[in-house]
């Protein structure tokens, strides 16, 4: 269980601290990643993370989605460190120079995530944003592009849509894959577009699901994180692992 854990990141996305911490305790049974995004960090500050390793979560990722030249970079990978967060994240459109500021100042300690392609992007937004060519119309081929600039320079790992994620696996079997988008089959989309199941991530070679709605919408949120459990150890068991 302690593994299967470690595969959930549960986003704390709540607008105050307190309800954060009320999920944390109520999910820590079950979730080894708590995830604090840019609602809760711009609102409470970095104190949510101190106080959500206080109330018994294994590791904090923190999204900021850093995307800044490679000193400020740095210095904010720093300051996460001195935090304590475990998992950071970099958009690698910032640029192999950011990505390499923010490996220094990691220093190995906390791990650098490469944000590939927002999935909210669309072929519209891409070619607006002067991505043309073959690259537009395979996104794919943009997400292999971007993953080989975080791979080449040493990230630790990477996110990606489960779309991509078995071109991805396949070809850096070392980077840690995390996918957003995961939806247990009767739900509804919601605004994800790119989604998957537990079962069909992991069997595709995620390394750790976002799993935000589906459990925090729950009816019963502990059966549904049981649920997903039986799913990853399902795939596991089919890949041999
Ligand atoms: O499971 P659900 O859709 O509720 O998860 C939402 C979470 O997933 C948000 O915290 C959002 O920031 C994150 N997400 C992400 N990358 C994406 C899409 C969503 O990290 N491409």
């Amino acid at each position: 269980m302690e593994n299967l854990k470690e595969k959930i990141i549960f986003p704390l996305d709540f607008p105050t601290l307190k309800e954060a911490l009320n999920w944390v305790e109520r999910l820590k049974p079950y979730v080894g990643v708590f995830k604090i995004g840019l609602e809760l960090f711009v609102k409470e500050g970095p104190r949510a993370i101190e106080e959500i390793k206080k109330k018994g979560a294994n590791s904090v990722f923190l999204d900021l989605k850093l995307f800044d030249i490679p000193n400020t970079v740095s210095q904010a990978v720093k300051s996460a460190q001195s935090w304590g967060v475990d998992y950071l994240t970099v958009h690698i459109l910032a640029g192999e120079r950011a990505l390499k500021e923010a490996l220094k100042a990691a220093e190995g300690g906390l791990k650098i995530l490469g944000v590939t392609l927002l999935t909210s992007l669309d072929k519209a937004d891409l070619l607006e944003l002067g991505f043309n060519g073959e690259l537009l119309y395979k996104t794919e081929d943009l997400v292999y592009k971007l993953t080989l600039i975080a791979h080449r320079v040493g990230c630790d790992g990477i996110v990606c849509s489960a779309k991509e994620v078995s071109l991805i696996k396949t070809s850096f079997p070392h980077l840690l894959i995390v996918v957003p988008g995961i939806r247990l089959e009767e739900e509804t989309k919601d605004d994800q577009v790119r989604t998957a199941t537990p079962y069909e991530a992991i069997k595709a070679g995620a390394d750790r699901l976002v799993v935000g709605r589906p459990i925090r919408l729950s009816p019963s949120p502990e059966a549904t994180c049981e649920r997903i459990f039986e799913e990853i150890n399902r795939a596991l068991k089919e890949k041999n692992v």
